[in-house]
């Protein structure tokens, strides 16, 4: 496996890369989530290649770009040993020599969940990876639904753009107990890492009752009721939305693909979860216009 960590070496190398380029876009401090996606792109191209960034611009100024994990070294072994065949770690200041002037809005999906929680995020996301789809040239992509508004705004980025790859939505991974898997939980302290249970559950439930709600509200009042009687969680937002566009739902039937949302604090830590409250296809439905 190889390590580029210029842009003239990934523009060197790009050309003698073999059969379809499969791409998964990391900031690293890789866990078991990320090697599916690894695996997901062996599984379906000649050469896979994982980048490791921690991107500057999708993090707010009071967040935690400073503290945020990196692995280097471990999460090539990972990758390494999952049979990607390049790992591109480039220099924060290679990939933004200058203060960028370039900044997307994106109507409506970024105006609810992370985007309205956390203003900027979703535009530093699509800053980072349309550089990198430009660098990289990949045929697919790979990214988590545990990221369920990153995914679906970067299919919108691509689609829209018309940039020449397809975007693979992976599967949510899960600890056993049910905690969606994050590089974040390792911030968490044996007691938060109890409490976050709280998430999965509660979003499980939901689903479990599916078929009882009245209303999308009354599905979103019952679960805010869950969590705020759970030690340690301060909630950010919980939300039951249209999967296809995340506009907002009011009854709850499979044919608005209504997906269960929720984001809190842990302490210090900020964890979101999400669940389909519906019979998600293998396929997922392309964003509504
Ligand atoms: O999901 C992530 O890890 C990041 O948001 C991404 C897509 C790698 C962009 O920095």
């Amino acid at each position: 496996m190889q390590l580029i960590d210029t842009l003239s070496a990934l523009r060197q190398a790009r050309p003698k890369w073999p059969g379809s380029v499969g791409f998964v876009p990391t900031m690293g401090a890789l866990h078991e989530g990320h090697a599916s996606l690894v695996r997901a792109s062996v599984a379906e191209n000649e050469t896979t290649i994982v980048s490791i960034f921690v991107n500057p611009t999708q993090f707010g100024p009071n967040e935690d770009f400073g503290k945020y994990p990196r692995t280097l070294e471990r999460d090539m072994e990972l990758v390494k040993s999952l049979g990607a065949n390049v790992v591109f770690a480039p220099a924060s200041d290679a990939i933004y020599p200058k203060h960028t002037r370039i900044h997307f809005q994106i109507e409506q999906l970024d105006d609810v969940l992370c985007g309205a929680s956390r203003p900027g995020h979703m535009n530093g996301v699509l800053q980072i990876v349309s550089i990198l789809f430009n660098l990289v040239q990949p045929d697919k992509a790979y990214f988590g639904l545990k990221d369920y508004q990153q995914q679906l705004i970067i299919r919108r980025l691509v689609e829209e753009l018309h940039f020449p790859l397809q975007i693979v939505p992976c599967p949510i991974v899960r600890e056993s107990d049910g905690l969606a898997m994050s590089s974040r939980n390792r911030y968490l302290s044996p007691e938060e890492r109890r409490q976050a249970l709280a998430l999965s559950h509660t979003l499980t439930e939901l689903k479990a009752l599916r078929g009882t709600w009245k209303s999308a509200q009354a599905a979103r009042s019952h679960a805010i009721d869950m969590l705020s009687q759970q030690p340690g969680i301060v909630l950010d937002y919980m939300e039951v939305l249209d999967g296809r566009d995340l506009s907002p739902l009011t009854e709850i039937s499979d044919s608005h693909h209504p997906i269960a949302f929720v984001a809190a604090f842990l302490g210090k830590t900020r964890l979101i979860d999400n669940m389909p409250l519906w019979e998600y296809p293998p396929v997922l439905p392309t964003s509504a216009s």
